[in-house]
């Protein structure tokens, strides 16, 4: 793994042994209580009294691995030779769950967990005697979480990504894990497949141990942790059952130990030149559209405000270089083989989209990380001057409905430029004709309802679907059309709304819209029949309809009591909904923001 870790940089060391952080849980002769108690239970795991007072590193090793995460499973195995690394190194290695996350069975939806685990590994790493950890990482919203956690906490933190699956074929066609769902739905809505049919081609899909395989959010987040600089690079999309998965595990587990004495913390790597390298390195990814929710949750942990506006003027004209799907053809194998993250990084630096000095784990630049590695296969990883896409970043729109709402206006096809953006005079401009949905329930029981009048001119909007109006905000805002229109060649329309949509997915929408119809947001008013207007070169979404009979829909809105939602089911759906902050603002717990250098605030005894 060329340029994965390239020298041994033990020259800084900053810190001394009894500056460790573990010091105060188990050499501290003032308190010989509390510190025997510490020593004599912990030495029943097998660690030595030599192990525990001689002023060696203590490393959590942070598993979101278990049988209820089988995306992550692979880093109970893993997980050795971490243990071995730090060992090696000098460290003594302690493991300790994450809350699990799992992306497709967890309901209401995963993304109720990203905050809750946040909030558990916080704890964690404040309230035990660790001086330095190991993030492992895969499914979706565990990279997230673990970021920004040790943003928060700000010991040495470093990530470990379980890596991708291997590719699923079908005969000789690639398919991707979750892609091929959103495609195969379509096929047995049309009748060209049955539900026996369905299932064998969409388990197919998924062959081996490891994360999502397409460019979704579990290969996005993990590939923006190594843009980040918060993995050994190279790492990130290593399959999970290559050999090189276990050296980079053990190559980490050594690393981390070496960033201990370094006291190399996650502020000296996640700056502000850090999140905009991510935000660039996004869009050359083709990576998915929750990653801005994500990236921007772990910049407000660490102190630095991303807005999706920076989302716009950094990411929306850089060029989409990595030729993997959905945006693309092939999958996670092929991309590490031409080369991963560091191709892609490479390109772009090149083009000066870049900030080359940014510090990473390891302890260099990521200039010096990438240093020489081109791309081995410009077909999968393209040249920045022969890209697949042109533009392949978000827009960040606004108007009389919203402040904020993305826009991904690569995946626009002809078919639906041919369609929509009819108007001679104004290119850039479509209108469409609303059919509008109360969330995901209502839109099964009501899509195919002809009273909607749902034709190929349509626009599909749901609502109540944030991160209030369903507890962790929906990935609903890629609806399919009715099944008519399905059996007619139509197989999407343009989709609006205040939930998240699938990384897998790939359908052009206006997604994440905040404020959410749940908290006051414009969403509220609007009703089947309205007309909408976009405006990609003005980058607005306006309704056609006048303010006073906007004002009038809101009085009478609120003299309902606003819009309604779901009762929670869970003493945390309550929490999290009074807390959380709307999606631009990366779904963060408020009053979690405001906390920095946790580590430092060293926990009463
Ligand atoms: Fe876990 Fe896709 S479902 S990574
Ligand atoms: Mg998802």
């Amino acid at each position: 793994i060329a340029g994965l870790y390239k020298e041994r940089n033990m020259t800084h060391r900053k810190i001394t042994p009894d500056q460790l952080r573990s010091r105060d849980w188990f050499d501290n002769p003032e308190h010989p209580g509390t510190t025997a108690l510490c020593i004599e239970r912990y030495m029943n795991y097998g660690v030595t009294l030599e192990e525990l007072t001689s002023g060696r590193p203590i490393i959590g090793i942070c598993q979101s691995g278990s049988d209820l995460t089988p995306c992550n499973r692979h880093h109970l195995e893993l997980a050795q030779r971490v243990r071995d690394g730090i060992r090696a190194a000098g460290g003594v290695p302690f493991e300790f769950p994450l809350h699990p996350i799992h992306e497709n069975a967890r309901r209401p939806t995963a993304a109720l967990d990203r905050n809750l685990a946040y909030l558990g590994l916080v704890e964690v790493l404040h309230g035990y005697p660790l001086d330095g950890v190991v993030l492992t990482t895969g499914c979706d919203k565990t990279t997230p979480a673990c970021l920004m956690a040790a943003a928060t906490i700000n010991i040495p933190a470093i990530v470990l990504s379980g890596g991708p699956m291997l590719n699923g074929w079908r005969g000789n066609e690639r398919v991707g894990s979750g892609t091929i769902i959103w495609e195969l739905r379509k096929r047995l809505a049309a009748g060209d497949i049955d539900y026996a049919e369905f299932l064998a081609r969409a388990t197919d899909s998924a062959p081996s141990v490891g994360h999502c395989n397409p460019m979704g959010t579990a290969s996005t987040m993990n590939s923006l942790a190594e843009a980040l600089g918060m993995s050994l690079p190279g790492s990130a999309m290593i399959p999970a059952p290559y050999k090189e998965r276990s050296m980079v595990a053990y190559q980490t587990g050594e690393r981390v130990v070496e960033m201990v004495w370094q006291d190399l913390r996650p502020a000296d790597i996640l700056t502000r030149e850090a999140f905009e390298n991510a935000i660039v390195a996004c869009s050359a990814l083709g990576g998915s559209t929750n990653a801005p929710i994500h990236i921007n949750a772990i910049a407000r942990h660490a102190g630095v405000e991303v807005t999706n506006d920076d989302w716009q003027r950094l990411g929306h004209t850089v060029p989409l270089l990595a030729n993997v799907m959905p945006a693309g053809a092939y999958l996670s194998e092929e991309f590490h083989r031409a080369g991963g993250v560091p191709a892609v990084l490479h390109e772009l630096l090149q083009a000066g989209r870049l900030h080359g000095t940014a510090n990473t784990v390891n302890g260099r630049t990521l200039e010096a990380n990438i240093d020489g590695c081109e791309t081995r296969d410009p077909d999968v990883i393209r040249r920045y001057h022969n890209p697949l896409v042109q533009h392949a970043g978000f827009l960040n729109v606004r108007g009389n409905l919203f402040d904020s709402a993305l826009m991904k206006t690569s995946v626009i096809s002809a078919d639906f430029r041919q369609r929509f953006l009819s108007d001679p005079g104004d290119p850039d401009a479509f209108e469409g004709r609303v059919a509008v949905f109360d969330g995901a329930e209502d839109y099964h029981a009501r899509i195919d309802d002809p009273a909607l009048e749902i034709d190929e001119t349509t626009v599909l909007v749901i609502r109540g679907a944030g991160p209030v109006g369903h507890p962790g905000g929906a990935e609903v805002v890629n609806m399919q059309p009715p099944e008519a229109l399905i059996k007619r060649g139509i197989e999407s329309l343009p989709c609006m709304g205040d939930g998240r949509q699938s990384g897998t997915s790939g359908s052009p929408s206006i997604l994440n819209a905040a404020p959410e119809a749940a908290t006051g947001g414009g969403l509220a008013l609007l009703e089947t029949g309205d007309w909408l207007r976009v405006d990609l070169a003005k980058g607005e979404v306006r309704v056609l309809v006048d303010d006073a009979e906007l004002a009038a829909r809101r009085q009478r809105l609120e003299a309902q009591g606003g819009y309604s939602y779901p009762d929670h089911q869970t003493p945390w759906q309550e929490i999290q909904r009074d807390l959380v902050e709307p999606l631009d603002r990366g779904m963060t717990l408020e009053a979690a923001t405001g906390y920095r250098d946790v580590a430092r605030r060293s926990p009463p005894r």
